[in-house]
């Protein structure tokens, strides 16, 4: 499957963000993280960023909902113009995450659905057949410049092979410590979508970060 680089935002200069997202033009999606301070000990960004955002951007926008209860959002962040929809398995009820996943289909929109750390792969067995992407987070969900979590390995192997038997294109997304000493242990673990905020937005050069990833 194609390797996928998806910078996240969360790590660039949100007064200076239009300016900010064309420095990683050449990636191949952009990340957006929302977060609600309810289900993550943080708060982000919204709706009205994304609807600015897709105004003056054509990239990819991959974004991440770290809110509690996503049904209830889910359509405006179709509209306001995300190109995929990801929320947490943790944040609803199972009859409400079918819900938000048909919400996101009916929008034309692709779907996916995120883990925690200590939330085991088997939970998402139940959605993985409705799914254009599963997203292992592997920091704890709310901040950016964080260790990656080595253990989360297997999570990521074993999710690949399940995927390969029951949704073969569902694209398998990484998020949390990604850079180019670790982006070669998920991608061989079986991760295609690699998201990098600081190991991106922390460096000067944006074009040779997003190389660095790449080509590890
Ligand atoms: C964390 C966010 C991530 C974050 C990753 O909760 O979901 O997308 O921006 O940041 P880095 O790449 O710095 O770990
Ligand atoms: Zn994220």
């Amino acid at each position: 499957m194609k390797t996928r680089i998806a910078p996240s935002i969360l790590s660039a200069d949100f007064a200076r963000l239009a300016d900010e997202v064309a420095t990683v033009a050449e990636a191949d999606w952009l990340h957006v993280d929302v977060m609600d301070g309810l289900f993550v000990p943080n708060i982000s960004i919204g709706i009205p960023v994304v609807a600015s955002l897709r105004k003056s951007t054509s990239m990819f926008l991959d974004v991440h909902l770290m809110i509690d209860r996503p049904q209830r959002y889910v359509r405006e962040f179709c509209r306001a113009g995300a190109d995929l929809v990801v929320f947490h398995v943790e944040a609803a009820q199972p009859q409400d995450i079918f819900e938000a996943i048909s919400i996101v289909k009916s929008e034309g929109k692709r779907v996916g659905l995120s883990v925690k750390p200590k939330t085991p792969a088997s939970v998402l067995a139940p959605y993985l057949g409705m799914l254009d992407l599963v997203l292992v987070m592997t920091v704890e969900p709310g901040f950016g410049g964080q260790s990656f979590m080595a253990d989360m390995l297997p999570k990521i192997s074993e999710l690949r092979s399940v995927l390969d038997k029951v949704n073969p294109g569902c694209e398998l997304e990484v998020d949390g410590g990604i850079d180019p000493n670790t982006a070669p242990l998920v991608k061989k673990a079986g991760a295609n979508v690699l998201v990098a905020g600081s190991a991106v937005f922390g460096k000067s050069d944006r074009a040779a970060a997003i190389r660095a990833i790449r080509n590890s």
